[in-house]
């Protein structure tokens, strides 16, 4: 079997079934894989409105599959190879709805993938549910996934709060379906290109939350190219895999008719500088704090002398403030740079952590 060189293949669109061309791609070489597999909706009769025109659903081949068995079957050989292609510390996104979402989820944990996030994408427009016999469904499912739980993966959680007006960005996620001018339609008909364009507001966050510039984002299903779309948005590569031609020429001449700013600042993103480690006895060095010294917790129950090297001894215990800490509280971890409070001259009891600011500030850190 042939092995496609990836740089060849980077930034372009793969006609294939998508087994088939993840199998002529190396092992570990993808750093993330967006997949919106076919859902397997079995609509069964074509649906109508109370004013008697058509619901526009998803009747295309390549979403119905002769039972789920088969769609098990499927999902699973797909899936083995997307997480054979995927690097160690890369990243799998699965989109799906309630007709396929749970058993792809089955499918992911038996092969061993691991789980970080279900992420609801909550459709602020939803089709309404013309016959009114259950709930509107208006939300879809996205599972994020590593190979396995000691992964390294790529998480941008400062860009997600920043993104998110400075909240912490949460699992629900509030984003329209894809409408307007965004949505491509047949030059011919005028109709719909795809049934089930997805939103470039969807990959976006994606994209942001779970690559770097320059990493390889491959998707698998690639319809119209949302991902692609978005990737070159983003300076993101990507590579897509299709099968129907149709999807692809209408995919290839939305990417390329992206333009993209020149100016690097456009794609800079917050990330916080981490604080550098200081070690208790760095306070005991820069005389902050000398042996002999006591410290209390914060209601002066438990009392600690401060040794030369940087340990504490409480009654016979003798250990790091985070060890001593956790005894005094039995607990089995405790962070001592809260626990720990020292007298100052103004006889006043303040906690050791400001000692460590003050030599964080000297070493030209500042915190958030
Ligand atoms: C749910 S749609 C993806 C839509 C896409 N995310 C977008 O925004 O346009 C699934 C796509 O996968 C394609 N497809 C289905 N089975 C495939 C296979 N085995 N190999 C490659 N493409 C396939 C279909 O033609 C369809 O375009």
């Amino acid at each position: 079997m042939s092995t496609y060189h990836l740089d060849k293949i980077l930034n372009t669109v793969i006609n294939a079934d998508c087994i088939e061309a993840m199998k002529q791609i190396a092992d570990n070489t993808i750093d993330v894989i967006f997949a919106d597999p076919p859902y397997n909706l079995q609509l069964g009769e074509a649906l109508r409105r109370p004013d008697n025109t058509d619901v526009k659903g998803v009747y295309e081949e390549w979403d119905s599959f002769e039972s789920i068995a088969e769609y098990d079957k499927y999902t699973k050989a797909w899936m083995q190879e997307a997480r054979r292609i995927l690097k160690e510390n890369g990243t799998i996104w699965v989109i799906g709805s309630y007709h396929n979402i749970f058993r792809v989820g089955y499918i992911m944990q038996d092969l061993g993938f691991w789980i970080l996030n279900d992420i609801i994408w909550n459709k602020t427009n939803p089709m309404p549910n013309f016959k009114g016999t259950r709930f509107t469904n208006a939300h879809e499912t996205l599972i994020w996934a590593t190979k396995n739980p000691k992964a390294k993966y790529t998480f941008k959680y400062e860009a997600m709060k920043a993104l998110n007006d400075d909240v912490q960005m949460r699992s629900t996620w509030e984003i329209p379906l894809c409408t307007g001018n965004e949505r491509l339609k047949n030059k011919t008909t005028g109709e719909k290109l795809h049934p089930t364009q997805k939103p470039e507001a969807l990959l976006y966050r994606v994209i942001m939350a779970s690559t770097n510039v320059g990493d390889i984002i491959l998707d698998p299903f690639f319809g119209t190219g949302t991902t692609g779309a978005v990737a070159k948005k983003l300076g993101r590569q990507f590579i897509g895999i299709e099968k129907d031609t149709a999807y692809i020429a209408g995919a290839k001449e939305r990417i390329a008719a992206i333009k993209v700013s020149s100016d690097e600042t456009a794609l800079e993103y917050s990330c916080k500088r981490k604080a550098p480690k200081v070690p208790f006895g760095a306070v005991i060095e820069r005389g902050l704090i000398a042996p002999g010294d006591i410290l209390y917790d914060e209601k002066k129950l438990h009392k600690a002398i401060v040794r030369s090297d940087g340990t504490l001894k409480m009654k016979n215990e003798v250990g790091s403030i985070h060890q001593l800490g956790a005894k005094a509280q039995n607990s089995v971890t405790c962070n001592g740079w809260v626990y720990w409070h020292f007298i100052n001259e103004q006889k006043k009891l303040v906690c050791i952590d400001t000692l460590r600011e003050l030599i964080r500030a000297e070493m030209g850190y500042v915190g958030e």
